[in-house]
Protein backbone atom coordinates (compact mmCIF):
# COMPACT_ATOMS: atom_id res chain seq x y z
CA UNK A 1 0.00 0.00 0.00
CA UNK A 2 1.63 3.53 -0.84
CA UNK A 3 0.28 7.26 -0.28
CA UNK A 4 0.04 7.68 -3.79
CA UNK A 5 -2.30 5.15 -4.46
CA UNK A 6 -4.78 6.59 -2.14
CA UNK A 7 -4.47 10.02 -3.10
CA UNK A 8 -4.98 8.45 -7.19
CA UNK A 9 -7.70 6.83 -6.03
CA UNK A 10 -9.79 9.14 -3.75
CA UNK A 11 -8.96 11.63 -6.94
CA UNK A 12 -10.85 8.90 -9.07
CA UNK A 13 -13.71 8.68 -6.82
CA UNK A 14 -13.15 5.16 -5.38
CA UNK A 15 -13.86 4.59 -1.56
CA UNK A 16 -10.94 3.69 0.21
CA UNK A 17 -10.59 0.57 2.20
CA UNK A 18 -10.62 0.49 6.20
CA UNK A 19 -6.95 -0.43 5.36
CA UNK A 20 -5.88 2.39 3.62
CA UNK A 21 -7.84 4.65 6.21
CA UNK A 22 -5.78 3.44 8.45
CA UNK A 23 -2.65 3.38 6.63
CA UNK A 24 -3.16 7.30 5.98
CA UNK A 25 -3.87 8.33 9.26
CA UNK A 26 -1.47 6.42 11.41
CA UNK A 27 1.80 7.27 8.92
CA UNK A 28 0.41 11.15 8.89
CA UNK A 29 0.56 10.78 12.91
CA UNK A 30 4.02 9.07 13.02
CA UNK A 31 5.31 11.82 10.75
CA UNK A 32 5.76 8.96 7.85
CA UNK A 33 3.71 10.58 5.26
CA UNK A 34 4.44 14.33 4.65
CA UNK A 35 2.17 17.33 4.95
CA UNK A 36 2.18 17.79 0.93
CA UNK A 37 0.83 14.84 0.68
CA UNK A 38 -1.90 14.85 2.90
CA UNK A 39 -2.80 18.42 1.64
CA UNK A 40 -3.69 16.66 -1.40
CA UNK A 41 -5.65 13.42 -0.01
CA UNK A 42 -7.65 16.03 1.70
CA UNK A 43 -8.24 18.23 -1.22
CA UNK A 44 -9.38 14.90 -3.10
CA UNK A 45 -12.01 13.84 0.10
CA UNK A 46 -13.16 17.69 -0.56
CA UNK A 47 -13.73 17.55 -3.90
CA UNK A 48 -14.88 13.63 -3.96
CA UNK A 49 -16.12 13.42 -0.41
CA UNK A 50 -16.54 9.70 1.64
CA UNK A 51 -20.04 7.45 2.36
CA UNK A 52 -20.98 6.69 5.45
CA UNK A 53 -18.09 3.42 6.06
CA UNK A 54 -15.33 5.75 5.18
CA UNK A 55 -16.53 8.24 7.80
CA UNK A 56 -16.82 6.23 10.53
CA UNK A 57 -13.41 4.35 9.54
CA UNK A 58 -11.60 7.80 9.81
CA UNK A 59 -13.78 8.37 12.59
CA UNK A 60 -12.14 5.25 14.23
CA UNK A 61 -8.41 5.26 12.65
CA UNK A 62 -8.37 9.28 14.58
CA UNK A 63 -10.37 7.59 17.58
CA UNK A 64 -6.77 5.34 18.03
CA UNK A 65 -4.70 7.61 16.81
CA UNK A 66 -3.77 7.82 20.31
CA UNK A 67 -5.26 7.25 23.86
CA UNK A 68 -8.94 7.21 24.83
CA UNK A 69 -9.58 8.43 28.23
CA UNK A 70 -11.96 6.61 30.74
CA UNK A 71 -13.38 8.87 33.26
CA UNK A 72 -15.91 5.95 34.89
CA UNK A 73 -14.16 6.82 38.17
CA UNK A 74 -16.74 10.25 37.95
CA UNK A 75 -19.77 7.57 37.85
CA UNK A 76 -21.35 9.58 35.20
CA UNK A 77 -23.12 12.18 33.82
CA UNK A 78 -19.99 13.52 32.42
CA UNK A 79 -20.74 15.97 29.71
CA UNK A 80 -19.55 17.50 26.72
CA UNK A 81 -20.41 20.31 24.39
CA UNK A 82 -19.23 21.18 20.74
CA UNK A 83 -19.70 23.19 18.14
CA UNK A 84 -18.96 23.04 15.00
CA UNK A 85 -17.54 26.53 15.10
CA UNK A 86 -18.77 29.96 14.43
CA UNK A 87 -17.91 33.25 14.49
CA UNK A 88 -18.57 35.13 18.61
CA UNK A 89 -19.20 31.52 19.60
CA UNK A 90 -17.60 31.66 22.98
CA UNK A 91 -20.76 29.47 24.69
CA UNK A 92 -18.07 26.40 25.83
CA UNK A 93 -16.71 28.78 28.49
CA UNK A 94 -19.51 30.23 29.83
CA UNK A 95 -21.58 26.94 29.50
CA UNK A 96 -18.82 24.70 31.66
CA UNK A 97 -18.72 26.78 34.79
CA UNK A 98 -23.02 26.87 34.10
CA UNK A 99 -23.35 23.00 33.81
CA UNK A 100 -20.95 22.47 36.62
CA UNK A 101 -22.95 24.54 39.22
CA UNK A 102 -26.06 22.02 37.66
CA UNK A 103 -24.03 18.88 39.39
CA UNK A 104 -22.68 17.53 35.97
CA UNK A 105 -18.82 16.99 35.66
CA UNK A 106 -17.34 18.99 32.29
CA UNK A 107 -14.41 17.50 30.84
CA UNK A 108 -13.91 19.55 27.58
CA UNK A 109 -10.86 19.18 25.52
CA UNK A 110 -11.11 22.03 22.92
CA UNK A 111 -9.33 23.44 19.51
CA UNK A 112 -7.86 26.42 18.38
CA UNK A 113 -9.31 28.47 15.87
CA UNK A 114 -9.44 27.15 12.52
CA UNK A 115 -9.94 29.34 9.29
CA UNK A 116 -12.30 32.05 10.09
CA UNK A 117 -13.56 30.54 13.15
CA UNK A 118 -12.32 31.54 17.10
CA UNK A 119 -10.84 28.43 19.14
CA UNK A 120 -11.92 28.81 22.66
CA UNK A 121 -8.46 27.60 23.53
CA UNK A 122 -6.74 31.04 22.02
CA UNK A 123 -9.46 32.25 23.78
CA UNK A 124 -8.62 30.73 27.00
CA UNK A 125 -5.29 31.66 26.70
CA UNK A 126 -6.04 35.75 26.55
CA UNK A 127 -5.99 35.24 30.52
CA UNK A 128 -2.04 35.33 31.94
CA UNK A 129 -1.23 31.96 33.25
CA UNK A 130 -3.48 29.60 31.93
CA UNK A 131 -2.77 26.27 31.46
CA UNK A 132 -4.45 24.55 28.45
CA UNK A 133 -1.81 21.95 28.19
CA UNK A 134 -2.62 20.40 31.69
CA UNK A 135 -1.53 16.36 32.07
CA UNK A 136 -3.87 13.58 32.36
CA UNK A 137 -3.80 13.40 35.76
CA UNK A 138 -4.74 17.21 36.50
CA UNK A 139 -6.85 17.46 33.82
CA UNK A 140 -8.68 14.67 35.94
CA UNK A 141 -8.27 16.40 39.25
CA UNK A 142 -9.61 19.49 37.93
CA UNK A 143 -12.76 18.05 36.89
CA UNK A 144 -13.29 16.15 40.28
CA UNK A 145 -12.65 18.77 42.36
CA UNK A 146 -13.90 21.99 40.38
CA UNK A 147 -16.49 20.46 38.26
CA UNK A 148 -15.06 21.81 35.08
CA UNK A 149 -11.41 21.96 33.17
CA UNK A 150 -11.09 23.31 29.34
CA UNK A 151 -7.92 22.19 27.69
CA UNK A 152 -6.54 21.79 24.97
CA UNK A 153 -5.68 18.41 22.55
CA UNK A 154 -3.07 18.15 25.35
CA UNK A 155 -1.10 14.57 25.40
CA UNK A 156 -2.01 12.02 23.15
CA UNK A 157 -4.92 12.28 22.90
CA UNK A 158 -6.17 11.93 18.86
CA UNK A 159 -3.16 12.95 17.55
CA UNK A 160 -4.15 12.81 14.56
CA UNK A 161 -6.87 15.03 14.56
CA UNK A 162 -4.38 17.36 15.86
CA UNK A 163 -2.19 17.41 13.14
CA UNK A 164 -5.18 16.83 10.57
CA UNK A 165 -6.77 19.97 12.07
CA UNK A 166 -3.51 22.35 11.83
CA UNK A 167 -3.29 21.07 7.88
CA UNK A 168 -7.02 21.82 7.15
CA UNK A 169 -6.53 25.20 8.60
CA UNK A 170 -4.12 26.41 5.78
CA UNK A 171 -4.86 24.19 2.98
CA UNK A 172 -8.44 25.52 2.71
CA UNK A 173 -9.66 22.01 3.19
CA UNK A 174 -12.36 22.61 6.19
CA UNK A 175 -15.97 22.96 5.16
CA UNK A 176 -16.54 18.83 4.48
CA UNK A 177 -18.58 17.24 5.95
CA UNK A 178 -16.92 14.10 6.18
CA UNK A 179 -13.49 15.72 7.57
CA UNK A 180 -15.44 18.11 9.91
CA UNK A 181 -17.71 14.64 11.44
CA UNK A 182 -14.39 12.68 11.56
CA UNK A 183 -12.59 14.81 13.37
CA UNK A 184 -15.72 16.30 15.79
CA UNK A 185 -16.32 12.89 16.53
CA UNK A 186 -12.64 11.23 16.63
CA UNK A 187 -12.34 13.97 19.93
CA UNK A 188 -15.55 13.71 21.76
CA UNK A 189 -15.40 9.63 21.33
CA UNK A 190 -11.90 9.87 22.64
CA UNK A 191 -12.48 12.10 25.70
CA UNK A 192 -14.43 9.93 27.89
CA UNK A 193 -18.18 11.82 28.38
CA UNK A 194 -21.24 9.73 28.18
CA UNK A 195 -23.34 12.59 27.11
CA UNK A 196 -22.30 14.85 24.32
CA UNK A 197 -24.34 17.65 22.76
CA UNK A 198 -23.31 18.85 19.12
CA UNK A 199 -23.89 22.38 18.18
CA UNK A 200 -23.84 22.33 14.37
CA UNK A 201 -24.19 25.29 13.12
CA UNK A 202 -25.17 27.01 9.84
CA UNK A 203 -25.34 30.04 8.05
CA UNK A 204 -22.80 32.74 5.71
CA UNK A 205 -20.42 32.12 9.68
CA UNK A 206 -20.47 28.53 9.40
CA UNK A 207 -18.40 25.93 7.86
CA UNK A 208 -21.97 24.69 6.86
CA UNK A 209 -23.51 27.38 4.85
CA UNK A 210 -27.34 25.55 4.33
CA UNK A 211 -29.83 23.83 7.20
CA UNK A 212 -29.68 21.09 4.94
CA UNK A 213 -26.21 20.82 5.03
CA UNK A 214 -26.12 21.35 8.97
CA UNK A 215 -29.14 18.68 9.40
CA UNK A 216 -26.89 15.95 7.08
CA UNK A 217 -23.58 16.55 9.19
CA UNK A 218 -25.72 16.14 12.79
CA UNK A 219 -27.68 12.82 11.62
CA UNK A 220 -23.78 11.90 10.63
CA UNK A 221 -22.39 12.74 13.97
CA UNK A 222 -25.70 11.74 16.32
CA UNK A 223 -24.84 8.31 14.05
CA UNK A 224 -21.52 7.79 14.42
CA UNK A 225 -21.79 8.52 18.84
CA UNK A 226 -24.66 6.04 19.24
CA UNK A 227 -23.20 3.18 17.49
CA UNK A 228 -20.57 4.19 20.01
CA UNK A 229 -22.28 3.67 22.88
CA UNK A 230 -22.83 7.60 23.65
CA UNK A 231 -25.81 9.54 24.75
CA UNK A 232 -25.39 11.93 21.37
CA UNK A 233 -27.97 15.20 20.52
CA UNK A 234 -27.11 17.77 17.96
CA UNK A 235 -28.68 21.26 17.94
CA UNK A 236 -28.88 22.86 14.56
CA UNK A 237 -28.40 26.35 15.29
CA UNK A 238 -27.89 29.99 12.92
CA UNK A 239 -24.60 31.50 12.05
CA UNK A 240 -25.73 34.35 10.00
CA UNK A 241 -24.47 37.19 12.22
CA UNK A 242 -21.83 36.31 14.79
CA UNK A 243 -23.19 34.74 17.59
CA UNK A 244 -22.29 37.38 20.30
CA UNK A 245 -21.40 41.28 19.83
CA UNK A 246 -17.99 40.49 20.99
CA UNK A 247 -15.40 38.98 18.52
CA UNK A 248 -11.69 38.34 19.53
CA UNK A 249 -10.01 36.15 21.82
CA UNK A 250 -10.02 38.79 25.43
CA UNK A 251 -13.08 40.71 24.25
CA UNK A 252 -14.75 37.19 24.54
CA UNK A 253 -13.66 36.84 27.62
CA UNK A 254 -14.74 39.88 28.70
CA UNK A 255 -18.21 39.91 27.21
CA UNK A 256 -18.90 35.96 28.98
CA UNK A 257 -17.91 37.65 32.35
CA UNK A 258 -20.79 40.12 31.61
CA UNK A 259 -23.28 37.18 30.93
CA UNK A 260 -22.45 35.37 33.67
CA UNK A 261 -23.49 38.21 35.63
CA UNK A 262 -26.82 38.03 34.29
CA UNK A 263 -26.36 40.29 30.80
CA UNK A 264 -29.56 39.33 28.95
CA UNK A 265 -28.53 38.90 25.18
CA UNK A 266 -28.50 36.72 21.91
CA UNK A 267 -25.25 34.46 23.62
CA UNK A 268 -27.23 34.16 26.65
CA UNK A 269 -30.25 32.87 24.89
CA UNK A 270 -28.13 30.50 22.86
CA UNK A 271 -26.74 29.36 26.36
CA UNK A 272 -29.43 28.95 27.61
CA UNK A 273 -31.30 26.63 24.72
CA UNK A 274 -27.85 24.55 25.19
CA UNK A 275 -27.53 24.25 28.40
CA UNK A 276 -30.78 23.02 28.56
CA UNK A 277 -30.93 20.01 25.90
CA UNK A 278 -27.54 19.08 27.53
CA UNK A 279 -29.37 18.79 31.18
CA UNK A 280 -32.29 17.21 29.67
CA UNK A 281 -29.67 14.28 28.13
CA UNK A 282 -28.86 13.47 31.37
CA UNK A 283 -30.87 11.53 33.98
CA UNK A 284 -31.04 14.40 36.54
CA UNK A 285 -33.55 16.69 34.88
CA UNK A 286 -36.15 17.62 32.42
CA UNK A 287 -36.25 20.26 30.18
CA UNK A 288 -38.14 22.58 33.12
CA UNK A 289 -35.80 21.96 36.22
CA UNK A 290 -32.83 22.50 33.77
CA UNK A 291 -34.01 25.68 32.97
CA UNK A 292 -34.45 26.60 36.81
CA UNK A 293 -31.12 25.51 36.82
CA UNK A 294 -29.72 27.04 34.55
CA UNK A 295 -31.42 30.12 35.75
CA UNK A 296 -30.08 30.12 39.02
CA UNK A 297 -26.60 29.04 38.50
CA UNK A 298 -26.50 32.78 37.13
CA UNK A 299 -28.41 34.57 39.26
CA UNK A 300 -26.70 33.27 42.00
CA UNK A 301 -23.38 34.34 40.90
CA UNK A 302 -22.51 30.37 41.27
CA UNK A 303 -21.35 30.48 37.68
CA UNK A 304 -19.23 33.29 37.49
CA UNK A 305 -17.26 32.20 40.78
CA UNK A 306 -17.00 28.52 39.37
CA UNK A 307 -15.18 30.10 35.77
CA UNK A 308 -12.98 32.17 38.71
CA UNK A 309 -12.36 28.79 40.36
CA UNK A 310 -11.39 26.71 37.30
CA UNK A 311 -9.01 29.79 35.72
CA UNK A 312 -7.45 29.61 38.69
CA UNK A 313 -7.10 25.59 39.35
CA UNK A 314 -5.63 25.79 35.42
CA UNK A 315 -2.93 28.15 36.83
CA UNK A 316 -4.59 31.43 35.36
CA UNK A 317 -5.17 34.75 37.34
CA UNK A 318 -8.70 34.76 38.51
CA UNK A 319 -8.62 38.74 39.40
CA UNK A 320 -8.86 38.75 35.45
CA UNK A 321 -12.52 37.22 36.12
CA UNK A 322 -13.76 39.88 38.81
CA UNK A 323 -11.86 43.02 37.42
CA UNK A 324 -12.30 42.81 33.30
CA UNK A 325 -10.93 46.07 32.77
CA UNK A 326 -6.98 44.23 33.81
CA UNK A 327 -7.83 42.91 29.83
CA UNK A 328 -5.52 44.89 27.89
CA UNK A 329 -7.51 45.82 24.37
CA UNK A 330 -6.06 46.99 21.20
CA UNK A 331 -7.05 50.74 20.26
CA UNK A 332 -10.54 51.44 19.64
CA UNK A 333 -11.73 52.39 15.85
CA UNK A 334 -15.42 52.87 14.46
CA UNK A 335 -16.43 51.61 11.47
CA UNK A 336 -18.91 54.18 9.93
CA UNK A 337 -22.22 52.89 7.82
CA UNK A 338 -22.02 54.36 3.99
CA UNK A 339 -26.29 54.25 3.68
CA UNK A 340 -29.19 54.58 4.88
CA UNK A 341 -30.80 51.26 5.65
CA UNK A 342 -31.90 48.02 7.52
CA UNK A 343 -28.70 45.90 8.27
CA UNK A 344 -30.49 42.63 5.99
CA UNK A 345 -27.46 40.34 5.90
CA UNK A 346 -24.03 39.67 7.14
CA UNK A 347 -21.43 37.82 5.87
CA UNK A 348 -20.21 36.59 8.87
CA UNK A 349 -17.00 34.71 7.64
CA UNK A 350 -15.49 37.87 6.62
CA UNK A 351 -16.60 39.37 9.83
CA UNK A 352 -14.03 36.75 11.25
CA UNK A 353 -11.30 37.13 8.91
CA UNK A 354 -11.23 40.50 9.84
CA UNK A 355 -10.25 39.68 13.02
CA UNK A 356 -7.73 37.32 12.18
CA UNK A 357 -5.99 40.08 10.05
CA UNK A 358 -6.39 42.20 12.46
CA UNK A 359 -3.79 39.57 14.43
CA UNK A 360 -6.55 37.57 16.34
CA UNK A 361 -6.39 34.40 14.20
CA UNK A 362 -3.93 32.79 12.32
CA UNK A 363 -3.28 32.80 8.67
CA UNK A 364 0.18 30.53 9.14
CA UNK A 365 -0.26 27.34 11.39
CA UNK A 366 2.75 28.72 13.52
CA UNK A 367 1.27 32.63 13.58
CA UNK A 368 1.48 34.05 17.06
CA UNK A 369 -2.07 35.39 18.05
CA UNK A 370 -2.86 38.71 19.41
CA UNK A 371 -5.38 38.53 21.90
CA UNK A 372 -5.83 42.44 22.42
CA UNK A 373 -7.64 42.89 19.13
CA UNK A 374 -11.11 42.03 18.03
CA UNK A 375 -14.58 43.55 17.16
CA UNK A 376 -17.36 44.82 19.05
CA UNK A 377 -20.59 44.85 16.91
CA UNK A 378 -23.11 48.53 17.48
CA UNK A 379 -25.68 46.51 14.91
CA UNK A 380 -27.53 43.27 14.64
CA UNK A 381 -29.45 41.43 11.78
CA UNK A 382 -32.52 44.07 11.77
CA UNK A 383 -30.88 47.02 13.06
CA UNK A 384 -31.62 50.18 11.24
CA UNK A 385 -28.89 52.44 10.68
CA UNK A 386 -28.25 55.83 8.78
CA UNK A 387 -25.32 56.63 6.56
CA UNK A 388 -22.88 57.38 9.40
CA UNK A 389 -23.65 55.60 12.32
CA UNK A 390 -21.44 53.12 13.77
CA UNK A 391 -21.20 49.85 12.54
CA UNK A 392 -19.10 48.28 14.69
CA UNK A 393 -15.76 48.78 16.55
CA UNK A 394 -12.54 47.96 15.49
CA UNK A 395 -9.88 47.46 18.37
CA UNK A 396 -6.66 46.93 16.79
CA UNK A 397 -2.82 47.33 17.67
CA UNK A 398 -2.33 49.01 13.77
CA UNK A 399 -2.03 45.56 12.00
CA UNK A 400 -4.57 45.49 8.46
CA UNK A 401 -6.42 48.50 10.02
CA UNK A 402 -7.68 49.76 6.38
CA UNK A 403 -8.01 46.33 5.06
CA UNK A 404 -10.31 45.28 8.30
CA UNK A 405 -12.38 48.51 7.77
CA UNK A 406 -13.08 47.83 4.53
CA UNK A 407 -13.84 44.04 5.17
CA UNK A 408 -16.33 44.62 7.48
CA UNK A 409 -18.07 47.46 5.55
CA UNK A 410 -18.72 44.85 2.67
CA UNK A 411 -19.75 42.18 5.09
CA UNK A 412 -22.42 44.39 6.88
CA UNK A 413 -24.98 44.66 3.96
CA UNK A 414 -27.50 47.71 4.23
CA UNK A 415 -30.60 47.08 2.37
CA UNK A 416 -34.30 49.00 2.10
CA UNK A 417 -36.24 45.85 3.73
CA UNK A 418 -35.84 44.84 7.61
CA UNK A 419 -35.05 41.01 7.28
CA UNK A 420 -37.34 38.58 9.78
CA UNK A 421 -35.72 37.85 12.88
CA UNK A 422 -33.60 34.68 13.24
CA UNK A 423 -34.15 31.75 15.43
CA UNK A 424 -31.33 30.64 18.12
CA UNK A 425 -31.97 26.95 17.34
CA UNK A 426 -33.97 25.51 14.26
CA UNK A 427 -33.95 21.44 14.91
CA UNK A 428 -33.00 18.98 17.43
CA UNK A 429 -31.48 15.30 16.33
CA UNK A 430 -31.40 12.09 18.76
CA UNK A 431 -31.33 9.00 18.30
CA UNK A 432 -35.10 9.30 17.12
CA UNK A 433 -34.48 11.48 14.39
CA UNK A 434 -35.00 14.97 13.54
CA UNK A 435 -37.19 17.22 15.52
CA UNK A 436 -37.66 20.38 13.89
CA UNK A 437 -38.97 23.24 15.72
N1 LIG B 1 -14.56 21.63 14.79
C1 LIG B 1 -13.72 20.57 14.85
O1 LIG B 1 -13.36 20.10 15.92
N2 LIG B 1 -13.30 20.05 13.71
C2 LIG B 1 -13.66 20.53 12.51
O2 LIG B 1 -13.25 19.98 11.53
C3 LIG B 1 -14.54 21.63 12.44
C4 LIG B 1 -14.98 22.17 13.61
Amino acid sequence: MNILEIIEKKKNKLALSTEEIHFFVNGFTAGEIPDYQISSLLMAIVLNGMDDREIYDLTDAMLHSGDVMDLSELGGNVVDKHSTGGVGDSTTLALAPILACCGVYVAKMSGRGLDFTGGTIDKLESIPGMDIALSEEEFRKVVKEVGCCVIGQTGNLVPADKKLYALRDVTGTVDCIPLICSSVMSKKLASGSDIILLDVKFGTGAFMKTKEDALLLAEKMVNIGNRAGKSVGALITDMEQPLSDHIGNALEIVNIIDVLKGKKSRLYNELKEVAVKLLSLTDKYDEQSATVAFEQAIESGRALDKLAEMVKAQHGDERYIYHPELFKLGEMLPVYAQADGFVTAMNTAEIGRACTALGGGRMKKEDPIDYSVGIKMDVMLGSEVKKGDVLCYIYHNGKNVEHAVKQLQDAIIIGSERPQPHKIAYAFVDKDGVHLY
